[in-house]
């Protein structure tokens, strides 16, 4: 079977290879065998290889922090796992065309999901949830901002908000993210153009546009004149976290959960002195952990069934077999992307 494989740490690029490999031995007691329909190639992974992420696996290693699949053969004593059922592995390593696991860790899918969505249910639209669920006092009515606001995960973050009856505004980097940004569902979308103007043009672009939408739907001026703008979620760091704390309601949250510009989070003392901002981070992994396995199964089983109806899902650029592993690192490193990048196996 084909896997990626990673001897040393450095640029994806360079360091990733696609290698012939046996495949894995049967599956034992209380495993399955897997084989990967689809894997994609998020932040993560390439943080990972480069050295950069909050995990580091011993070398060599084979990537992927999440994949979907269908299974092969059952090993003994599993139960409620059949051959051909699409499932999430549920373990890392998913840049490969096989591979055995444990059935206890194995979330089935209902069968009509697409396989290529699936592959993208377990990292960003979990932290999605995972997220809008720790803003606290979030409520319908109120608007969460957040910034890479046309990526994969501020996509899920527009869909699950406005379930909730939470508005949406998306912050992106160039003019041409704005229609991705509304057509994932956005309530309102605006270009950081900090470049070009001062660090508070943000608060003025949003303030304004907010603005402009609650009157326009017949709603009274927000008292004190500040948008009821409770949480930012900050996929970049640097001074794009200031730019968002200044658009927050006193007292609201900033959560961190990226670092796309590889640069420090910064934010004034004015919005943790005397606006009562506050600055968290997330990550998804430290979330598992303190969130108990009733709740983590309730999160996916709504998330499986929203992915499957189609209420949620990511747009995807190009699909590569793993043999085109390089061409498929090359493509996700590019900036303007309008989707994800997956390896795909076989079906
Ligand atoms: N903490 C967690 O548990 C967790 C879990 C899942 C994801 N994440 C993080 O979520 C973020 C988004 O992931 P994704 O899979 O949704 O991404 P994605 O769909 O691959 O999209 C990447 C986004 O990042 C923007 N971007 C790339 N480089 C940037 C830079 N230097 N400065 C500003 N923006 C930049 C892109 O803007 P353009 O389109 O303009 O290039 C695009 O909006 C990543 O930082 C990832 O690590 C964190």
């Amino acid at each position: 079977m084909k896997k990626i494989v990673i001897e040393a740490l450095g640029s994806p690029e360079k360091q990733a290879r696609c290698v012939d490999a046996a495949d894995p031995a049967a599956p034992g007691a209380g495993e399955v065998s897997v084989r990967i329909l689809a894997a994609p190639i998020n932040p993560a992974d390439l943080l990972q290889i480069e050295g950069r992420y909050g995990v580091r696996p011993p070398l060599p290693y084979t990537p992927g922090h999440e994949g979907a699949g269908r299974i092969e053969a059952v090993g003994p004593d599993v139960q409620g796992l059949a051959v051909g059922d699409l499932v999430l592995p549920g373990v890392f390593g998913t840049w490969c065309e096989r591979i055995v696991c444990k059935a206890a860790g194995v979330t089935r899918l209902p069968p009509d999901t697409d396989p290529l969505q699936a592959a993208m249910l377990r990292a960003n639209p979990g932290s999605a949830w995972a997220m809008l669920d720790a803003i606290p006092a979030l409520a319908a009515g109120d608007w969460v901002i957040q910034n890479a606001g046309n990526s994969a995960v501020a996509g899920f973050v527009h869909r699950l908000a406005a379930r909730r009856g939470v508005r949406t505004i998306a912050v992106v980097r160039r003019a041409e993210a704005l229609a991705a940004a509304k057509a994932s569902g956005a309530t309102l979308a605006v270009v950081d153009d900090h470049e070009r103007g001062r660090d508070d043009a943000l608060q003025a672009a949003v303030a304004e546009a907010v603005g402009a939408f609650e009157t326009a739907a017949g709603e009274p001026p927000a008292p004190g004149g500040q948008p009821r703008i409770r949480g930012a979620l900050d996929a970049i760091g640097g001074r794009a976290t200031a730019r968002l704390a200044r658009c927050l309601h006193d007292g609201g949250v900033v959560i961190n959960y990226g670092l796309l510009s590889g640069e420090d989070c910064s934010i004034r003392p004015h919005e943790l002195v005397f606006r009562g901002v506050r600055l968290e981070g997330f990550w998804l992994s430290s979330w598992f952990r303190g969130a108990g396995a009733q709740r983590i199964r309730t999160m996916y089983d709504e998330l499986a069934e929203l992915m499957r109806s189609g209420t949620i899902s990511a747009p995807i650029a190009a699909t590569y077999r793993f043999e085109r592993i390089a061409e498929a690192l090359a493509h996700s490193a590019q900036g303007g992307r309008d989707g994800k990048i997956l390896l795909v196996g076989e079906d």
